[in-house]
């Protein structure tokens, strides 16, 4: 099928690749010309495993472009997805500007019916206000949009694997024509008959994702009601972890513990400094101001979200504790990304951590493995080093504020040659506690019991 995608960010970029992929004949489009002509150049503008070579390998065939004539993508595609970003306002709401420029441009460049896909996080009722605008703006006689709403459940770092191996697909749609031609779309997804560019051959033994439909106003549901429900689960581990420093417990083996229980599951659980990237964060506000319109009492989000902002108070009290003074102290920062696996920053908890860290005069030395580029644009004042030893240089504290799997395995006997102080400070339970200070490390992590003297 012949599909557009307008918008070229994460969601869009592994959408078009995917897409094209299985076999359709994708243009991805945006009203960013700086970015078209990177893309066009061959060059991704986000690290995502595997996303390179699919781009490569499909524009070489030739079902995947990049056009920077959005009008002209709209008006050769049958089915329209649109991935424009939905940041926040200052209120917490989604800012849905994007998503009703580009409807106003489906209206008016429409010769053709069109299949209206919303791929962007979106409030619910937003598929009726698309609708409504396609309605209004419509410039041609005779010409149908039919509007469904696909949210993405796409994890960065993974992307590409969540899109080709989906847990579920799930289609809100208020006809069955649609239906019909979504199913077609992600008909080798829902077979999975495709060569699978994350293992490099058929997957045979990848299962065939619930194929869900439901109405557009429950599919807009469905991704704020996920997201949120993922926020809850983690601050819901911190609060444990926080609970279990007080006490004397270890939150690894309560939460490893509860995971076992099928009703509960193990993923996100894990404490830490809390949840960032661009999604998580933004989707909690979003359903936070939803629920307030509607009139529901939705408390529990707001505490979640609450919760999670004191994540990194939190974290800094504890190095100024252990530090005693800020000021002049060098400060090494392992990890800035808001997780591993991508050079996203943004609401990364190492951006608000190196902010007020300088603002209390700290120096700092910081590295990442993908990130430092993003980074670098934010903070001059940083030093940013080669490797993580060298962030590790001089430094009074060591925070380890991502969780790469490389920081696992430094030369700790290294790191703490290298440092002034040996003091770490893990946000992430990355390290075992009882090898680290068997490396002669003062440590402390999040929510169990420290192997050094407890900080008063
Ligand atoms: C998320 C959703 O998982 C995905 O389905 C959605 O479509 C987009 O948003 P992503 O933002 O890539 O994906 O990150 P995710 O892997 O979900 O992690 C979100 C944040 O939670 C990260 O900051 C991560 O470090 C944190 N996290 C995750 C924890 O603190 N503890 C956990 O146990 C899991």
């Amino acid at each position: 099928m012949k599909i557009s995608v307008v918008g070229c960010g994460y969601v869009g970029l592994v959408t078009g690749g995917c897409l094209a992929e299985i076999g359709h004949q994708v243009v991805c489009t945006d009203n960013d010309a700086a970015k078209i002509e990177t893309l066009q150049a061959g060059k991704l503008p986000i690290y995502e495993p595997h996303l390179d070579s699919i781009v490569e390998k499909c524009g070489r065939a030739g079902c995947l472009r990049f056009s920077a004539q959005p009008a002209e993508a709209v008006r050769e595609a049958r089915a329209i997805f649109i991935c424009v970003g939905t940041p926040p306002l200052d209120t917490g709401d989604a800012d849905l500007s994007a998503i009703d420029n580009v409807a106003r441009l489906i209206a008016t460049e429409s010769r053709t019916p069109k299949l209206v896909v919303e791929k962007s996080t979106v409030p619910v009722h937003t598929g009726q206000q698309l609708k409504r605008a396609l309605a209004v703006y419509g410039r041609h006689p005779g010409v149908t949009f039919q509007v469904a709403s696909n949210p993405e459940f796409l994890r960065e770092g993974t992307a590409v694997g969540d899109f080709l191996h989906p847990d579920r697909i799930v289609v809100g749609v208020d006809d069955r024509e649609a239906e019909k031609q979504l199913r077609e779309i992600y008909g080798p997804i829902l077979d999975q008959k495709f060569n699978c560019p994350v293992h490099e051959r058929t997957c045979p033994s990848a299962a065939a994702p619930p194929f869900v439909v439901t109405t557009v106003n429950s599919a807009e549901l469905i991704k704020h009601a996920s997201n949120s429900f993922l926020a809850i689960k983690i601050s819901y581990a911190n609060a444990i972890a926080d609970l279990c420093e007080k006490l004397g417990a270890n939150v690894e083996e309560v939460t490893r513990a509860m995971g076992m229980d099928p009703r509960i599951g193990p993923q996100f659980l894990r404490a830490g400094l809390g949840f960032g990237g661009f999604c998580l964060p933004k989707d909690i506000q979003a359903f936070i101001r939803l629920a307030e319109r509607a009139g529901a009492d939705f408390s529990l989000l707001k505490e979640a979200e609450k919760l999670n902002r004191g994540r990194i108070d939190y974290f800094l009290e504890k190095t100024r504790r252990a530090l005693w003074v800020i000021k002049d102290k060098q400060i090494g920062i392992l990890g800035l990304a808001f997780k591993a696996n991508t050079d996203d920053i943004r609401f990364a908890p190492a951006i608000e951590i190196i902010r007020r860290l300088l603002a209390e005069g700290a120096r700092i030395r910081a590295y990442d493995p993908e990130a430092m580029e993003k980074t670098r644009q934010i903070f001059p004042a940083v030093q940013f080093t080669e490797n993580p030893y060298e962030a590790a240089r001089d430094a009074d504290a060591l925070l380890i504020v991502t969780e790469w799997e490389q920081f696992r395995s430094l030369d700790w006997n290294r790191v703490r040659e290298l440092m002034d102080r040996p003091l770490l400070l893990d946000g992430r339970n990355l390290l075992d506690p009882e090898a680290i200070k068997a490396a002669g490390f003062e440590y402390h992590s999040v929510g169990r019991p420290d192997t050094s003297p407890p900080l008063t």
